[in-house]
């Protein structure tokens, strides 16, 4: 074991600080002072006397967030003092209620003060700071006992690996309080993303946040997006802090990201007011929310008030009117998708829901199906938020019929009747059977979808004559298509046909990437594909690449570099393959434009509604050199606005960042 010199020591504990301080002002402030480059230089020292002298590495080094080894299960933890829940209230005369009871309580007239902040919907969760180090973390639980998920929320860039000299001596040991979330377009992303790459997608940001911290892998952890937004401390006796709002102030010094919606409010007239505020801005927050939560202020009051049972008498939750309706339960119907996930679908007694009629709501998957305990003809209350698939939240047990029967999970695969299975650490059941129906049908609509082949005309329900008609059993048989074969079929015009016949003669030319994503190798979406090509260019090399090669490819990994090289040993792909070839698909070799083009090394970002999809603009702008991301920072170039843009525009105004419209960009291109 070599020691380091004192001027190794010192500049190893000079670069955690510096790491660390430029961590709180991107992900905390957010407002870099340094560039993502000379970010990764600082990290890349560090590393570097880290791999030298492994025994100096503590655990509040910027290098522990990574994501540490699996671990076998959660281990439980007794919260110290209780974590407790919020009495709810839902309408104005309830709250008044609960102001007339703390004025009851302490004996006084005059107004309260309360402060107030957006009750988030998320995961809450424990921090414990020792002498001013992270050293415990764990989920709520049942508030008495959580889980250990340390490792999982060292992943979490916006929380503090550690605390200031004076706060590490005041408060020796500091259990901090708050809300794990995932910021909705950080969820939509991601769940773009695992659709695209063919897996089951997450039911709603909660689920997101909470889903993604209890993996046993932190390493998963680490990839999601997650935020810690801290609001309390755990015991209210600390000194120098005699009140909610001072604690507040305390924890936005010590580098905790807190809520930008925290008021001080005095008497009930403007406590309301802010419950309205919040209600009309709800839709705008980047984060779900799902009420305010308003505190009594003042800590010697708040532990005169004290709690009953388990909630505090000096805290309430007054949750919003959520965007709910009763339905029914007809049926329910598994769906297989394309790569064999099975979702169980709840077919409903179509119901309007915050003007939209339902008659679907997806019930995710099997756990979700037991913890609602769903029997057929149940009455149930669903959700729809946003474009997703509504959902159902809860069964309104004492309408069930009598005689209903639980509704089972299949045990064989709904569409070819196979075993389907659920593999370890997945949510989701699977069919593993290639040759079934509802697999194939889903990989040829894949297959002819915007960002493979672009088959115009081919939608579902063409895809599912196609097959029944057995005019096609795997997507290489539509280079193959005769407009004479096409015209038997239902709703088959002339024109229709013609139609889809140039479509199809068109798409043969598709360039590399869309050829890879059509594929449907599992895991390998669009942006996989479009990395796939760049790196080799053509279509023979990429069938021919070893795992060591993929692997190192800048977003494929391990998991991905399996499912490429297995793609291409079985037989019948390969076929396919040589089909596709017979049936003129041209295999163009492809030339990146990325380092050359007009806007070569600009970061742009997009917001609003545009005249066509992001995708299209997405692409417009990578096809000319420059980079798209999702997140407005201090490296982002141009913010590329359309109509009702949202909280990224007011960032980049914040930040000064050009803000441009589509004609400036077709301008610049
Ligand atoms: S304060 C004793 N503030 O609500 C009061 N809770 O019912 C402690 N929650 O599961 C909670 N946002 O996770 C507080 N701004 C906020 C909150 C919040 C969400 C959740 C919390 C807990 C539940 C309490």
């Amino acid at each position: 074991m070599t020691l380091p010199d004192k001027k190794t020591l010192a500049d190893y504990e000079q670069l955690k600080e510096k790491i660390n301080y430029h961590n709180r002002l991107y992900y905390v402030d957010d407002h870099p002072e340094i560039s993502d480059a000379e970010y990764d230089r600082l990290f890349d020292r560090l590393l570097e006397i880290e791999k030298h002298y492994p025994e100096l590495v503590t655990p509040d080094s910027p290098s522990q967030r990574v994501g540490a080894e699996p671990s076998k299960k959660f281990e439980p933890v007794r919260h110290r003092l209780p974590m407790l829940s919020l009495q709810k209230v839902t309408t104005v005369e309830e709250f008044a209620e609960f102001d007339r009871r703390v004025h009851e309580a302490l004996e006084i007239k005059e107004d309260i003060t309360y402060i107030t902040e957006p009750k988030l919907d998320g995961l809450a969760v424990e921090l414990i700071y020792e002498k001013g180090l992270f050293v415990l973390g764990a989920t709520r639980g049942d508030g008495v006992t959580g889980e250990n998920i340390t490792a999982n929320l060292r992943t979490i860039r916006n929380i503090p690996l550690k605390l200031s000299k004076q706060a590490a001596r005041d408060y020796p040991l500091l259990e901090v309080r708050g809300e794990v979330i995932m910021r909705k377009s950080a969820f939509e992303k991601l769940n773009h993303k695992l659709l695209e790459q063919g897996f089951s997608p997450l039911a709603n940001t909660r689920n997101g946040a909470a889903g993604s911290l209890r993996q046993l892998d932190p390493k998963i952890t680490a990839s999601r997006p997650l935020l810690f937004f801290a609001y309390g401390i755990s015991h209210t006796n600390l000194k120098g802090l005699p009140d909610q709002k001072t604690t507040f102030d305390f924890l936005i010094k010590e580098g905790f990201l807190t809520n930008e919606h925290i008021r001080l409010l005095k008497g009930i007239d403007k406590t309301e007011k802010e419950f309205t505020r919040l209600t009309e801005i709800r839709a705008e927050l980047d984060y779900d929310i799902d009420g305010m939560v308003v505190k009594v202020n003042n800590f010697a009051w708040q532990e005169i008030l004290g709690q009953i049972s388990r909630a505090p008498r000096w805290a309430v939750a007054w949750k919003f009117k959520a965007e709910t309706a009763e339905s029914v339960i007809q049926n329910v119907e598994f769906s297989v998708g394309r790569t064999g996930v099975i979702t169980p679908i709840a077919k409903l007694k179509p119901t309007r829901v915050s003007g939209v009629t339902v008659s679907n709501a997806s019930l995710h998957n099997e756990d979700e199906l037991k913890r609602l305990d769903v029997h057929l003809g149940d009455t149930v209350i669903i959700r729809r938020a946003g474009e997703v698939i509504p959902e159902v939240l809860e069964v309104v047990i004492a309408e069930r019929p009598a005689n209903s029967h639980r509704v089972k999970y299949p045990l064989k695969c709904p569409s070819c009747g196979e075993k389907i299975i659920r593999l370890e650490g997945e949510a989701a059941h699977r069919c593993l059977n290639p040759a079934c129906p509802a697999q194939i049908e889903g990989r040829l609509i894949h297959f002819a979808s915007k960002s493979g082949f672009d088959i115009e005309g081919l939608g579902d329900k063409l895809a599912r004559q196609l097959i029944k008609e057995k005019l096609v059993s795997e997507p290489a048989d539509l280079f193959f298509l005769k407009k004479e074969q096409l015209l038997p079929l239902e709703l088959m015009a002339d024109k229709k046909a013609q139609n889809l016949i140039e479509a199809i003669a068109r798409s043969r030319k598709a360039d590399l990437p869309r050829i890879i994503n059509a594929l449907g190798i599992i895991g390998v979406g669009e942006t996989a594909a479009r990395a796939l090509a760049e790196y080799f260019g053509s279509f023979k090399k990429l069938m021919t690449a070893d795992r060591e090669t993929l692997e190192h490819i800048p977003g494929i990994g391990n998991v991905i570099a399996n499912n490429i090289v297995s793609f291409f040993t079985v037989d019948s792909n390969r076929r396919m393959i040589e089909k596709m070839k017979q049936g003129g698909v041209v295999f163009p070799d492809y030339v990146s434009v990325k380092t050359e083009g007009r806007l070569a090394g600009k970061n742009f970002v997009i917001t609003g509604t545009l005249s066509q999809p992001r995708n299209y603009f997405k692409k417009l702008i990578e096809d000319n050199g420059g980079k798209v991301s999702a997140t407005v920072s201090g490296n982002t170039d141009f913010v590329l606005m359309g109509v009702d843009p949202g909280s990224k525009f007011d960032k980049a105004k914040k930040l000064g960042i050009t803000i441009i419209d589509e004609n400036e960009l077709r301008k610049m291109i």
